[in-house]
């Protein structure tokens, strides 16, 4: 057994790199596609679970961050920006201390988690904080690359794509089949693009013999894929996907029509009750914005569009520890305290309702 050695190394031949491409990773990729029997027994279906939380940075934007840090290193790039929900500006700030230049981060002030603010400031990211949401940082992010010295590393830019799609093919690698279903959680909806892309060149390979119907969903109160029109103020306690006008809706609405797939809204009860159900039945903690792939798979379900037996894979986006405050709440929104109790083994013992052997 040797060590993965990263997206760019592993997929050489299916990205646009040469031998002299100084490559920029952090080990990103590789990450665990499990079983869920819990998900299984709850639907019918044969589900599994990419858990991209397991990347160094605990998202699945290193996957296209490798590949952007590394093309405009190759390009001669000093400096990159992005604007960012959180988990872009986290993996721009790593990878481009790795590759010893200066990344500048643009966040909505106050609307990012606490765990990717911390990792931007501790990767030495020039971490502004713009008093607006994510899209005002969009634009004025693209209009500084356009204009000044600064690298673009947001989902606009095509490497970031490329390097994202390698998921479909590590799926790929383990089902030895596309799936009949892939379920993504939507923002810009660069990675259902990506997905869809890194399908497309399986099928065209022939290495598979299907396109999965590709399911993305966005949170009610940011939903302007299933609206059909921009959203001025989104909303969400989802703060990764809290995103008014995606930068990649016409790719996406391409990959939709092209494979029979789906745009769903799921409110923010649903996605909190599925990342419960994901964390206490399947062992795996994600960030709210990544159960919405759980909830979605569960109306799905239950509407009788995901049948019996269908193979169907989730992409879990984001790691739980990156915005653990909601695993200490109840559903009805108040705070979970954990049980104090003195230095006393009997105490404890009946506490934990064991009756002694
Ligand atoms: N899940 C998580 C955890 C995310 O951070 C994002 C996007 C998405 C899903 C949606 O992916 O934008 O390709 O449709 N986060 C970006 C950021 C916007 O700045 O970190 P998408």
């Amino acid at each position: 057994s040797r060590q993965w050695r990263g997206v760019i190394r592993e997929y050489a031949d299916r990205l646009d790199v040469t031998d002299a491409t100084p490559v920029v990773t952090l080990g990103e990729g590789g990450t665990p596609l499990l079983p869920a029997p819990a998900l299984s027994a709850r639907t019918g279906a044969k589900v599994w679970v990419k858990f991209e939380g397991m990347n160094p940075t605990g998202s699945f934007k290193d996957r296209g961050m490798t590949m952007a840090v590394t093309k405009g290193v190759e390009a001669g790039a000093k400096a990159i920006i992005c604007a960012s929900t959180g988990n872009t500006s986290a993996s721009a700030a790593a990878y481009a201390a790795h590759a010893g230049i200066t990344a500048a981060v643009l966040v909505p002030e106050g609307k990012i988690a606490m765990g990717k603010l911390s990792q931007a400031i501790a990767h030495n990211g020039r971490l502004l904080q713009v008093r607006g949401n994510f899209d005002d940082c969009l634009e004025i992010a693209r209009e500084l690359a356009d204009n000044y010295p600064v690298h673009l590393v947001n989902s606009v830019n095509n490497d970031r794509i490329e390097g994202q799609k390698t998921a479909a093919f590590e799926v790929v690698e383990v089902l030895r089949e596309a799936p009949d279903f892939h379920i993504v959680p939507v923002g810009n909806a660069g990675n259902y693009t990506a997905y869809h892309r890194g399908y497309t060149e399986e099928l065209q390979r022939g290495v598979t013999t299907k396109m999965p119907r590709m399911f993305g969903f966005q949170a009610a109160g940011s939903a302007p894929i299933v609206l059909g029109h921009v959203v001025k103020n989104p909303d969400t306690i989802a703060s990764a996907i809290r995103i008014g006008n995606p930068a990649s809706w016409e790719l996406a609405i391409a990959a939709r029509e092209n494979s029979d797939g789906y745009f769903g809204a799921i409110d923010d009860a649903r996605i909190l009750e599925a990342q419960r159900i994901l964390s206490s039945e399947v062992g795996i903690f994600v960030e709210p914005a990544s159960a919405i792939s759980v909830a979605g798979l569960l109306e799905q379900a239950e509407a009788g569009v995901i049948g019996q037996g269908a193979t169907v894979v989730l992409t879990v986006t984001g790691h739980g520890l990156k915005d653990p405050q909601w695993a200490l709440r109840t559903a009805d929104g108040s705070d979970i305290q954990p049980e104090s109790v003195a230095v006393d083994t009997a105490e404890i013992a009946d506490v934990l309702g064991l009756a002694k052997a």
